[in-house]
């Protein structure tokens, strides 16, 4: 990494966190925007069927590669992750980074926030597309 990328990156972390605060609770709702950039190939709720990607019902707490009648890549199903938020937020900056060889075509999420928002959105869905409280 050069040493202008480094700055720029150190600066945007500083940005983070000055942003934070008052702003940082996770939004469902501006999440449910941020996953407009999912949906091409990722449906959730309870009419979500495999796609272009799987589905995300229940993703937080299942095993990578695991949704059934999806024909993963080797790479995705044999990565050994869990999905949590620290695995998911590492994964949504970088796919390839995190899983080299996944099939997952996706620069990469790198805005805190919006990782943040993006989460509170999908945790809402239990494993049958249900929102949690609905
Ligand atoms: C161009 C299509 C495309 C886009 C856009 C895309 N994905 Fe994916 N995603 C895939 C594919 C294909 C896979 C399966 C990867 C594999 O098998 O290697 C995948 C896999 C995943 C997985 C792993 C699921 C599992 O069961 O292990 C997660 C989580 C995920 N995507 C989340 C997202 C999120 C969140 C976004 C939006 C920020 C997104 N994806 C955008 C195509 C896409």
């Amino acid at each position: 990494m050069g040493s202008t990328r480094m700055r720029s990156w150190a600066l945007s972390v500083i940005l983070v966190f000055a942003g934070a605060g008052a702003a940082s609770a996770q939004d469902a709702a501006n999440g449910e925007k941020v996953f407009a950039q999912c949906r091409a190939c990722h449906q959730i709720g309870e009419s979500a069927k495999n796609a272009v990607g799987p589905h995300l019902n229940g993703l937080f707490g299942r095993k990578a590669g695991t949704v059934e009648g999806y024909s993963y890549s080797a790479a995705n199903k044999n990565s050994g992750i869990t999905w949590d938020e620290a695995t998911f937020t590492d994964y949504i900056k970088d796919p390839k980074a995190k899983i080299p060889g996944t099939k997952m075509v996706y620069a990469g999420l790198k805005d805190e926030q919006r990782i943040k928002d993006l989460i509170a959105f999908l945790k809402q869905f239990d494993t049958s597309g249900k929102k949690a409280g609905s």
